[in-house]
Parts: C-alpha cells; sequence; structure tokens
C-alpha cells in the first residue's frame, strides 16, 4: 500500500476564509438537509440543540420512541424535569442532577433541592427551606413504573428505589433486543480519533504503544455509539530527516530498488547510521540537504526513495496493529503538505499571523511561547501540519469531534493548536460545544526501577518482543495447565493470544490515562486481582455455568421471565443497568478506566450472588431467571471486552 503522493497533487487552491464561511452554520446543515420527515427534522434538531447547549452528558433522549431507551440516569433525569417544571413553574431551566447512590436509602438520588432553594429563597417563594423544596420535587413526579418508592432525605435529597420489576423487564429486553439499545448516543455523527502515530524510520516506543491501545478504544466506544469514526495515523512521514535517509540509501543502495527490509534490516539503526553520517561527513551533510529540495521539488526519484523507505516502516507498524487487532488509516503529515500554505494565509489574512525573530507566529493569550507556523527559514513544522490537518478534518472530512491521543508532553503542542483555531472561528469558543477538538493525553510507561520502561540489554524496547513475550508467558502457563493434551493446538494459540495480548492492553486501561504506570508480566498476567485474566477466566466459567444447564438460552430468553427477588439478584441486575450511563460516562470524558472499573466490579457482584448458596443457580427453582441472569452479565462483560479491544474466551 503506498501512501498519498503529496508531491504529486497541485497545491490546493484553498481559501479557509471562504470556505468556512460557506460553512458558518456548520454542522446543523448536512444532518438538517438529510432528514426526511418532519419528526425527523425535530429529532435532528433537538439532538443539535442539546449539542449545542448540554455540556456535561451527551446522551439526548428526545423523541417518544428515545425515551424508554438510553441509560436509567437519563430515564429518570426525565422523570424528575416533569416534576421540577411543576416544582418551580419559573425557573424553566433546571437541568434534573440525578445521580447513583451509594447509600442504603435508594438506588438514584435527585440532588436539585439545595440549588434551586438558593435561587428561588429571595423570591417570595412558599417553600421554607430545601428538604420543603425536595418533598415537593418527590410528590410532583408523574407516575413512572420505573420506581418503586420515593424519600426524601437530609436538605432535600430525593431517593429513588427503582422497581425491581421494571429493573428485570429492562433487563430481559436487553437480551432480546440486543446490548446496542444501551449505547449512548452522542450529539455527534463523525468524529476522528489520531491515534497510534509513530514515526517513519524512527522507533515505535511504548509511549505509540499506549496511544495505540486507548486510541483504539475510544474509536470502538464511539463507534458502539453509532458515530462514524476516521481512525488516523497521523504518522511523521515528512521532515528535513528524509533527505538524509534518501541520501544514505542511494550510497548503500546504488540500485535503490534494492533495498527491501531484509536488505536494508533495522530501520532504526539505518537511521542511526545515516545520522552519524550527516553529522561527520560536510559533503554528504550538502547531499542530504539538497535531496530535501529534491523530494519537495517532487522528483520522481526521490519520491519514490522516500515512498520506500515510508514501506518498510509501514510493515513494521503492521506486525504491532496485526497483533493488537487494531485498524488505523494512515493519513501521515506529508498528506496535509499541500493544505498548508493556504490554510497559513488565510489566517494571515485574519491578521493572527505575526512576524517574529525571522519566523511567522500566532501568539496567544495566556502563553508565553508563540505558535510557530512558519520557520524562519521558510519551512512549515509540526504545528503547521497540525493547523492543517484540523482544518482539513473540520472542512473535508466534516468531523465534528477531533480526538487526539498522545503523551501529555504534547499537551501544550495541542492547547495552542486549538487556541489558533478558535481565535480563527474553526472551533466555537466554549469547550464544550461541538465541533470540538480535545487532547486525550497520558502518562509514562515505567519499568520495576521507576525509569523510563526500557528492556535489559538493549536501549529501547521493540513492541512486537514486548508482545510475544505476553502471548509466550500466557501459552506457558495454558501448558502448565495440562490443556496441551485438552484443547487443539488452534485452541491453545487463540486463548494465549487473547490473554497475553489482552493482559497487556488491560493493564494500561485499567489505570487513569493521565497516570504513569509500570510494567510487569507477573502483574498483569496474574489470574488474581484486577487482571484481564481474572475477568477472561470469570466470564469464561459464567459461559460454563450456562453450558452445564444443557438449556437453550435463546429460547429462555423469549420464554422464560427474569426476576431479581434476592438482593445479591437485585445488586447483580442494577449493576447490569448501569452500563448505559457508565459507557457513556466514559466515552463523554474519554476515559477507560471508567469501563475497567465497572467490568472488574460486575465481576465481583457476580461472584457475590454466584457464590451465595441461596442464589443456586442450576437445578432451584429459579434457575431460568438465574440462567438469564448469568447470561445478561456474560454479555455485558463481552460488550466491556469488545470496547477494550480485548477478545472474550469462552472456556477455561
Ligand atoms: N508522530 C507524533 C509523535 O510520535 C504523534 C502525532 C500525533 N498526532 C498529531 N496530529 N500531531 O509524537
Amino acid at each position: 500500500m503506498l501512501t498519498s503522493l503529496p508531491l504529486l497533487v497541485p497545491p490546493a487552491p484553498i481559501s479557509p476564509l471562504l470556505t468556512f464561511n460557506r460553512l458558518s452554520h456548520f454542522p446543523f446543515s448536512p444532518s438538517i438537509s438529510a432528514a426526511t420527515s418532519a419528526s425527523d427534522l425535530l429529532r435532528v434538531v433537538s439532538r443539535r440543540l442539546v449539542l449545542a447547549t448540554k455540556t456535561q452528558s451527551i446522551t439526548t433522549m428526545t423523541t417518544q420512541e428515545e425515551e424508554c431507551m438510553g441509560s436509567v440516569k437519563a430515564q429518570l433525569a426525565k422523570i424528575f424535569e416533569t416534576s421540577l417544571k411543576v416544582t418551580v413553574p419559573n425557573e424553566p431551566d433546571v437541568e434534573p442532577l440525578i445521580a447513583a447512590c451509594t447509600g442504603k436509602f435508594g438506588d438514584y438520588q435527585c440532588n436539585n433541592a439545595m440549588g434551586l432553594w438558593s435561587k428561588i429563597k429571595g423570591k417570595g417563594t412558599q417553600f421554607r427551606g430545601p428538604p420543603a423544596v425536595g418533598e415537593a420535587i418527590k410528590n410532583n413526579l408523574p407516575t413512572s413504573e420505573m420506581i418503586e418508592s420515593c424519600s426524601v432525605a437530609g436538605p432535600g435529597f430525593v431517593n429513588v428505589v427503582l422497581s425491581k420489576n421494571w429493573m428485570a423487564k429492562s433487563i430481559q429486553k436487553m437480551l432480546i433486543e440486543g446490548i446496542d439499545i444501551w449505547a449512548p448516543m452522542p450529539p455527534v455523527k463523525t468524529a476522528v480519533v489520531d491515534f497510534s502515530s509513530p514515526n517513519i524510520a524512527k522507533e515505535m516506543h511504548v509511549g505509540h504503544l499506549r496511544s495505540t491501545i486507548i486510541g483504539d478504544t475510544l474509536a470502538r466506544m464511539l463507534e458502539f455509539s453509532k458515530v462514524k469514526v476516521l481512525r488516523r495515523n497521523h504518522v511523521g512521514d515528512w521532515g528535513t530527516q528524509f533527505g538524509m535517509l534518501i541520501e544514505f540509501l542511494f550510497e548503500k543502495f546504488p540500485n535503490f530498488e534494492d533495498a527491501t527490509e531484509t536488505a536494508i534490516g533495522d530501520l532504526q539503526a539505518f537511521y542511526k547510521a545515516s545520522k552519524l553520517r550527516f553529522d561527520s561527513d560536510p559533503a554528504f551533510k550538502e547531499r542530504a540537504q539538497q535531496a530535501v529540495v529534491r523530494l519537495q521539488g517532487g522528483e520522481e526519484k526521490y519520491r519514490r526513495a522516500w515512498a520506500q523507505i515510508c514501506e518498510i516502516s509501514r510493515n513494521e507498524f503492521h506486525k504491532v496493529y496485526q497483533r493488537l487487532g487494531v485498524h488505523l488509516e494512515e493519513k501521515g503529515e506529508s498528506f496535509y503538505n499541500p493544505y498548508i500554505p493556504g490554510v497559513i494565509e488565510g489566517l494571515t489574512k485574519q491578521g493572527l499571523v505575526e512576524e517574529s525573530q525571522g519566523a511567522r507566529v500566532i501568539f496567544i493569550e495566556g502563553v508565553n511561547i508563540p505558535l510557530i507556523v512558519v520557520k524562519s527559514d521558510g519551512g512549515f513544522n509540526y504545528a503547521s501540519t497540525d493547523l492543517a490537518a484540523l482544518w482539513y478534518r473540520l472542512n473535508e472530512e466534516k468531523a465534528e469531534w477531533i480526538i487526539y491521543v498522545t503523551d501529555v508532553g504534547q499537551q501544550q503542542h495541542f492547547d495552542m493548536v486549538f487556541k489558533a483555531a478558535k481565535l480563527a472561528g474553526w472551533l466555537p469558543q466554549g469547550d464544550n460545544s461541538y465541533p470540538r477538538a480535545s487532547h486525550v493525553g497520558f502518562g509514562l510507561v515505567l519499568g520495576e526501577d521507576g525509569k523510563r520502561f526500557r528492556t535489559r540489554n538493549t536501549e529501547v524496547v521493540r513492541l512486537v518482543d514486548l508482545l510475544d513475550e505476553a502471548k509466550s508467558r500466557s501459552k506457558a502457563t495454558l501448558i502448565e495447565r495440562g490443556k496441551g493434551e485438552q484443547w487443539t493446538e488452534e485452541e491453545i494459540e487463540s486463548t494465549a493470544d487473547a490473554v497475553g495480548y489482552g493482559a497487556v492492553k488491560y493493564a494500561d486501561l485499567k489505570n487513569n490515562r493521565l497516570t504513569n504506570y509500570t510494567f510487569n508480566f507477573d502483574q498483569m498476567l496474574n489470574d488474581k486481582g484486577n487482571t484481564a485474566v481474572y475477568l477472561l477466566y470469570a466470564h469464561a466459567r459464567i459461559c460454563s455455568i450456562i453450558r452445564r444447564s444443557g438449556k437453550d438460552i435463546e429460547e429462555l430468553m423469549n420464554k422464560g421471565t427474569l426476576v431479581l427477588d434476592h438482593k445479591d439478584e437485585r445488586d447483580l441486575g442494577l449493576h447490569l443497568l448501569q452500563f448505559a450511563e457508565v459507557v457513556e460516562e466514559a466515552t463523554t470524558n474519554l476515559l477507560p478506566n471508567v469501563l475497567c472499573d465497572y467490568l472488574y466490579n460486575l465481576s465481583e457482584i457476580f461472584s457475590k450472588f454466584y457464590s451465595n448458596p441461596e442464589c443456586k443457580v442450576i437445578g432451584s427453582d429459579k434457575e431460568t431467571s438465574r440462567l438469564l441472569l448469568c447470561e445478561a452479565t456474560a454479555v455485558v462483560m463481552r460488550k466491556c471486552f469488545n470496547l477494550l479491544g480485548i477478545t472474550p474466551i469462552y472456556k477455561i
């Protein structure tokens, strides 16, 4: 596969200013014109309105038919909204504040009373304090089959106990219709996730591994939410280092087309050797600098050599993606080259670009260094490319949410690029309105010594080796457990893949991404504690319970009835129902660890249910219902695995 050939593309005749005038009401117009019926239109409009106003949550419920969907929290919010309108008719814009309860008074609570009280107390209200407001909110609730009972506590919290019949029915509905009915509904149609993005001919390091794992999960969560996701590999395939690499390639391989991966060997070593040559031989340096000019001028031979170097790197990267099962679409830095001059010209016309020490820069309020958009030698840089890429994503790809996954070290760069885009009017001022750009930063991977992760003998960790080791360790454990005699070779291989790669991914994703974490094979491959291995085994155990029952679960789903009579059944049911709001939170805040916490808790709550003799599954008179509860747990666990990019296993 060849990358885009930017040098053959004539510089794009674009004027970002003009184009943005055309798109000034973006992103409202495309979906409105696509709406076919009046109700469609209403739906699109109200979805977009929420897009513009609501900031905390991405769930929007606009039509009757959507009302019974969405998370429990969102459904309760709807009910409380009705009550709030009646309780305080003069305060029309009060957003219901609903939270899951941790105490024993209810499952959820409405926290509006106190805030409302401070709003209305000076305005001649008949209420005498927050508890009375809470009491009124409670009394004005419309009847709903969701709610079993309500009570007011302390300074006006309205506690809600959910109806266990409603809970059971909702879970059974999910089983029959599929877990997609619990997917979030973000107010965007198209998103770009810019992730992985290693640099050609340079090392793909653990930072890129983190970006690949986190970015893939975020893309999966958005895809689950029916967002069209452009999974972008923004590889570093441009820059002055290519002059040096190309010249070195010509020197080593007079017939450079022979320079295959095997002939060159390690591209990183090749890079180092060429750098050495560049630094020590002025004549070579001169030729290398000329090579950059000729490459940028589009000379065929140079362009081919460049494409060849890119291809060798690409094959290396691909080995990592293949093991991780991650799919990406490459649009490297070079792709945006033709767009840079037009974008900079547009920004200049807007008066944003200034001259500073020979360079052209954008000054950003609150940041003490300017954003350099044209270097003093007239060349473009990382920031110029990112501005052009952002412009392209907004205008050509019509993305409404653009997400960049890199280490926290690049936070300031993105902060400045986004601020420049706001100054230019490409993005709205507020951080929570759309179109929107988000930087998803992450911390370092540390070794046992607490320093940046490295292997013992080599300077850098080869990611492929790392993944291979995770797999071979989990394979060894399977053999130790005697699976070699019981399973086919293929079963061993696929299970070792799932466990090994799953362990590496989960060990990364379970931490808040901003914190550093220590890479430790023994820890991540432990079958106890909060690890992928423990969770994958827990899932396989549930599957084996269902298998052992000998029942046709599809049939039970449609003919049987799920009930949540026992406390442990109800606790499990409640946690299952909370999947929708958790995945919504993880997606809104771009935090995969929220989903990991949920998954681990689910497995703990399931264990409590399953190990309770009062909740015996097979052979009890509640067998059908409890098997359905097992199945629902397995379905939700599988969805979590799927969103985390982990392949489930079905037997151990
Ligand atoms: N290639 C860069 C690096 O290795 C990451 C690129 C991130 N994406 C972007 N649009 N700047 O650090």
